[in-house]
């Protein structure tokens, strides 16, 4: 018997210091101290044995199984710290490890347009301004003086709010509040988005995007507009391009024209994009109202002023030979990795 306690007890000092992880530990354990183990079996034999043998057999068990025990509680300690240590290595930053590559963002190529827009008029001594997207019915129709049964005032044109108030139709309710706020010489542009209950198509979308302009001071003419539009055309999509004015009828202008730009594709000899009459329409214009500065309070004996509306989405997808709006909204990246 003493034999094979001494064998058990080799055989621990053997395996438990090679033992690796804390699992393994536990199995080991259970092998030399647990209730299926030699250990165990030898002490139940123990009253078979002749008495005067009993006690020395039974000490040596016992100082046995605490050695075991003790060798165990050594190996726990040094495998925790292991663990440890490991787990804080894995907490690590490695910072010599190569970045993932970063694929840079693009603007949108409306946005890229809307900026160019503005750089032009910057430089031709405008000021950008802002106005709300919510407007109220002053603002948009009545202050720009579309009479009462217009049809833009429309349910099925406009889209209103359960409040009364409605997204507004065009940028033009801006030069109201430029104007309510600000005396003469105004001289400013204000981009932004308009609503318009349109059904999308390949041309129209129910959100798009306008450029507005409003020049008022002392004696501004219809030449002042030509020109103004014309540098900007040509700032735009180059010197080639000449723009005309066609007569037409805005509420808020009098007398009011619309804007055509020589078709950047066939220079006016006719082609699909221009429908072969070799123009392109870009927005409309007009001379200020007097009835229009009547509402602001401004005497229109003594100022003139000119206001012009433009397509953004429109000179975009000029500007980039896009024949689809719906295009410039879908947020496809095949098409808008294209303009990093
Ligand atoms: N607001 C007009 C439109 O949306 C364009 C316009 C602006 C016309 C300013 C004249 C003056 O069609």
């Amino acid at each position: 018997m003493k034999e094979k306690i001494t064998d058990i007890l080799q055989k621990a000092q053997k395996e438990i210091p090679e033992c690796k992880g804390l699992q393994n530990l536990e199995n080991l354990r259970i092998k030399f101290l647990g209730k299926k183990s030699e250990l165990k079996s030898l002490l139940s034999q123990i009253g078979q044995l002749p008495s005067e043998e009993r006690p020395i057999i039974g000490q040596l068990l016992n100082k046995t199984k605490n050695q075991i025990a003790n060798i165990i509680s050594q190996k726990k300690i040094e495998l925790k710290k292991i663990e440890q240590e490991k787990a804080a290595d894995r907490k690590k930053i490695d910072i010599t490890l190569p970045c993932r590559p970063l694929k840079p963002g693009a603007k949108h190529p409306l946005f890229q347009i809307w900026e160019k827009i503005e750089d032009i008029f910057a430089k031709l001594g405008f000021e950008i301004v802002e106005g709300p997207e919510i407007e109220t019915e002053y603002y948009n129709f009545d202050a720009l003086n579309t009479p009462e049964e217009h049809p833009a005032r429309n349910l099925q044109d406009t889209f209103y709010l359960k409040n009364g108030m409605l997204l507004r139709t065009e940028t033009s309710p801006v030069q109201i509040r430029v104007m309510e706020k600000h005396k003469p010489p105004i001289r400013i542009i204000s981009p932004g988005r308009c609503y318009r209950n349109d059904k999308v198509d390949a041309s129209h979308s129910p959100v798009f995007h306008q450029v507005e302009s409003l020049v008022v001071d002392k004696g501004v003419t219809f030449s002042d507009l030509k020109g103004t539009l014309d540098a900007f055309v040509k700032m735009m999509f180059g010197e080639n391009i000449r723009s005309r004015f066609r007569p037409h009828y805005f509420p808020f202008t009098e007398p009011s024209a619309e804007i055509d730009i020589l078709c950047v594709n066939c220079k006016g000899k006719g082609c699909k994009l221009c429908k072969n009459s070799g123009w392109l329409e870009m927005g409309g214009a007009g001379m200020v109202d007097p009835a229009v500065f009547k509402n602001v309070n401004y005497d229109s004996e003594k100022y003139t002023g000119f206001a012009f509306g433009l397509g953004i989405d429109r000179i975009a997808m000029l500007k980039y030979g896009i024949s689809d709006m719906r295009i410039l909204f879908r947020n496809d990246l095949r098409i808008l990795e294209q303009f990093v």
